[in-house]
């Protein structure tokens, strides 16, 4: 459930007017609802129930400082792939103490800086890795506690570009070698061994693959209990789903009770989830106004302020997002449209094929556009990017301004 409903025939973030957000902030723009924010992160939260656990919201979904102190002042912990998501979790009020950083690639420079906050846990995916972070930990007489990232070669039944724990796929320590690197690892004298973590994929609708990990990788925590080394937590990951369309994803409540159930005989470990897209993507929507209405014989093609520049995922994975109106009309016939933006790509829609009633200047809303939206958003064609807004009740509150002209050139130098 989230907080965007219509009211009298006038769609509502929270108790705010969305034209009224429209009419104040302009078009292109994000608007987020605060109470859907915390009510998914509380849906996972509560679910856990008494087992030990960590929330560790995945920044890459939306990494608004307004969206991650909202999540800091609930209490939540983070997953970063970069020293740029550390500084904002930082900057937001978050607890780096909460903070578990994953990613193929850490550079040295984001070790050292993830070290001296003193972070959870390195999530790392390669024996190079581990050698790098024992480097870095030792040049700063410190030891970094580690959790190794097993691909459990389990199919997560998704869109292939989000599918993470194939052996196909570029992430993780195979299942096989995961004995050896444990044991490189605790062999390293700037390491300390904490965990073991996985992420098989994005936007999962069914929680099989995901107790199908948890078991593979339970069964090598026990062989390692063998081997002498124990772990203090298993990170699950993050990766359910949502509905954009017709998809039944379980709720957070079932899949985190899922996961929690199979936990119970190893009362010691602490359990880590990494939610992005399901505690985010339904907070949010994209308000766009349209432009022209340019009729054609088969179909017509409304042209929206908003372009592939803005929210990237119908471009780049053929993803279906609703797209409704702010005000629905009974003044015009339905007619079908392909939803296109300004942009000069034949790629660049936000949606196909759409049973639309609307005129030229009507507003619409993209909905579950709360993830993966604006943090993938780009200036291309000089567009600048558009502004987030937070509602809280009836509180709006701009956590981004719109970008102006200025800021797209700005760092770069004119050559004489
Ligand atoms: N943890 C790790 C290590 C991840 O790589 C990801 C997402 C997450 C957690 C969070 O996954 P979520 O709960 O949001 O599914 N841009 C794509 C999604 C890419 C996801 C990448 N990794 C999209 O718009 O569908």
């Amino acid at each position: 459930m989230d907080h965007f409903q219509y009211r009298n025939d006038e769609l509502f973030a929270e108790d705010v007017a969305v034209s009224d957000i429209a009419q104040k902030h302009g078009t292109p723009a994000y608007v987020y609802s605060r109470a859907t924010l915390e009510r998914h992160w509380h849906a996972f939260d509560d679910a856990v129930g008494e087992h030990p656990h960590l929330i560790c919201y995945a920044v890459k979904a939306n990494s608004n400082l307004g969206v991650l102190s909202v999540l800091a002042k609930l209490g939540s912990g983070f997953d970063i792939v970069s020293g740029g998501e550390l500084a904002r979790v930082v900057e937001a009020g978050g607890d780096p103490g909460k903070v578990v950083f994953s990613g193929v690639a850490k550079t040295s420079e984001e070790i050292a800086y993830a070290l001296k906050l003193g972070i959870l846990c390195f999530n790392v995916e390669s024996e190079s890795e581990l050698y790098r972070i024992n480097d870095v930990a030792g040049n700063m007489g410190l030891s970094a506690p580690i959790s190794l990232r097993i691909n459990p070669d389990v199919d997560a039944q998704t869109h292939p570009y989000i599918s993470t724990g194939l052996k196909a796929n570029k992430f993780g320590i195979p299942w096989e070698r995961a004995v050896d690197c444990y044991t490189l690892a605790a062999s390293l004298p700037n390491l300390t061994v904490k965990g073991m973590d996985c992420h098989i994929g994005s936007q999962l609708t069914s929680i099989a693959p995901f107790v199908d990990a948890l078991d593979r990788l339970l069964d090598l925590v026990a062989l390692l209990r063998q081997h002498g080394i124990t772990l203090s937590h298993l990170d699950v990951g993050g990766g359910l789903g949502v509905t954009y369309e017709k998809e039944t994803p379980p709720h957070p409540r079932e899949y985190a009770a899922a996961l929690a159930k199979r936990m119970g005989e190893h009362q010691d470990l602490t359990l880590i989830l990494e939610p992005g897209r399901a505690i985010a993507a339904n907070a949010g929507i994209l308000v766009t106004q349209v432009e022209f209405i340019k009729a054609g014989d088969d179909k017509h093609f409304a042209i929206v302020d908003a372009a592939m520049n803005d929210l990237l995922r119908p471009a780049l994975y053929s993803a279906w997002q609703n797209i409704i109106p702010l005000r629905p009309r009974n003044d015009e016939p339905q007619a079908l449209y392909d939803v296109v933006g300004p942009v000069c790509e034949t790629g660049d829609f936000i949606g196909k094929d759409r049973e639309l009633a609307i005129r030229p200047g009507d507003l619409l809303a993209v909905r579950s556009a709360g993830a993966y939206g604006f943090t993938m958003a780009s200036n291309y064609n000089s567009r600048c990017r558009p502004p987030e807004i937070m509602v809280d009740g009836k509180q709006v509150l701009l956590v981004r301004e719109r970008e102006k002209q200025k800021d797209l050139w700005k760092g770069e130098h004119k050559v004489t």
